[in-house]
């Protein structure tokens, strides 16, 4: 286990293959997302083992166990699991709301951390996280997960080379679909307490691609939104669109967890908003995200002055056509679709790889950082009807 507690793991060392990893993993909050990791991140390499995990619901700490590790030791409580020796690792995949002190109490004790996003519910929280991982020296892998999906790669080299030309403007959205909607609407995330607005919880991902595509960060952003459709008078929807082929309850995802029903829960996120934003660069763009989509969307549409590029994550589908008169358009379907357009086993192999030194995150600390900022000043945008200046705060994190 000495190797991946070295602080200097973090330095590139492509001499450590997968093969030879021996390397501790302890899970804090062992529910659905962190147990999809482990299931593509472990048969990766046989030394990449869970040995500790904590999780306050006993069915996810068994559910785990039997999964991945029936031999690790359940651990009463985030300090006890890394106190442990045999713990390198620490992946996160709690409740938003906890991941700041969870990440800072693993990397006080010398672990490096793997924390699902969002990075954490305020500014405050995120500039802790820097600070512990600057003195720690630990590495921090965020899971912005869509920063290693092909397509999204594709795109982002396709502007970084200028086959646009110079941005303009663009459009983004996230228009979920109904189950998906329904589950946010039914489970923890409905609490900004818990999950921070839905503009971070879900669409920090959509933020911080924009962010990554543009090279630049937002000055000025303004929103409306509001919750419309998941409330007592829209139930009858369930029972006009009667249950699936397999007994499903529409807008209830996942029932097997306790997800409550959407429309009678009490919460205070949104499920329908649209943004725009001025970046430094002049850059223009409007967003748009819904919970209830009868065609759910991950779109991208983004204009140069040499050219245009339309993306969609669900359908895996990427337009690109120069402006000219005979300009063929370009269209690739460079991997399968999904709302996570092929992006977890392509950043479970580069977590694997960055576990073993051989090259740093995708994303990390300052990605996270950025698109909280942006996720907030949206939010703030929205519940106070202003446009919303966004320096002063890129400026307290240090981030111009
Ligand atoms: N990158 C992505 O695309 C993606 C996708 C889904 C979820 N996520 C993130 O993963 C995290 C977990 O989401 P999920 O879908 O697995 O939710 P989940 O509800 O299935 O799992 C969360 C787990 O955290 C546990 N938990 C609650 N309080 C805790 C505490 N104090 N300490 C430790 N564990 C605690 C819960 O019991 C539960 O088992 C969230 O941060 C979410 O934003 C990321």
């Amino acid at each position: 286990m000495e190797t991946a507690n070295i602080v200097g793991m973090t330095k590139h060392n492509p001499d450590t293959s997968l093969d030879s990893l021996q390397i501790g993993i302890g899970i804090i909050g062992s529910g659905i997302r962190l147990q999809s990791i482990l299931g593509q991140l472990l048969p990766l390499a046989s030394g990449l083992q869970v040995k500790a995990i904590y999780d306050p619901d006993d069915s996810a700490v068994a559910t785990c166990k039997e999964r991945f590790a029936p031999e690790a030791a359940v651990c009463s409580g985030v300090e006890e699991l890394c106190a442990r020796e045999d713990v390198d690792w620490v992946f996160i995949g709690s409740w938003n709301c906890q991941h700041a002190e969870q990440a800072i109490a693993a990397m006080k004790a010398g672990k490096h951390v793997f924390c699902e996003k969002p990075l954490a519910l305020t500014t405050d929280e995120a500039l802790a996280m820097q600070q512990a991982q600057q003195e720690s020296g630990c590495t921090f892998a965020l899971g912005l997960v869509l920063r290693y999906s092909p397509l999204y790669r594709a795109i982002h080299s396709a502007i970084a080379s200028g086959q646009i030309g110079n941005v303009l403007s663009f459009e983004f959205n996230e228009t979920l679909g109904f189950r998906h909607g329904g589950y946010i609407h039914g489970n923890w995330r409905r609490h900004s307490k818990y999950a921070g607005p839905h503009i971070l919880e879900k669409c920090c991902h959509d933020i911080d691609l924009a962010l990554w595509f543009i090279d630049s960060l937002p000055l000025k952003v303004a929103s409306f939104g509001g919750l419309n459709f998941f409330l007592p008078k829209n139930q009858h929807h369930q029972e006009r669109i009667g249950n699936g082929p397999n007994g499903e309850v529409p807008f209830q995802h996942f029932v097997r967890y306790g997800n409550s029903n959407p429309f009678r829960t009490d919460k205070d996120i949104i499920d329908n908003q649209v943004a725009i934003l001025e970046f430094a660069n002049g850059v223009r763009a409007s967003f748009h995200t819904n919970c209830l989509s009868g065609i759910p969307e991950r779109r991208f549409y983004i204009i140069g002055d040499e050219g245009a590029l339309r993306a969609d994550a669900i359908t895996g589908q990427l337009e690109l056509r120069r402006i000219g008169w005979d300009e063929p358009t370009l269209l690739r379907q460079p991997i399968q679709g999904g709302s996570h357009a092929g992006s977890d086993a392509p950043m479970c192999r580069e977590l694997a790889e960055c576990m073993a030194g051989q090259r740093p995150p995708a994303a990390s600390i300052n990605e996270g950082m950025r698109s909280l900022i942006v996720a907030q000043g949206i939010d703030t945008a929205m519940q106070t009807g202003q446009v919303v200046e966004l320096s002063p705060f890129y400026e307290a994190a240090g981030l111009v």
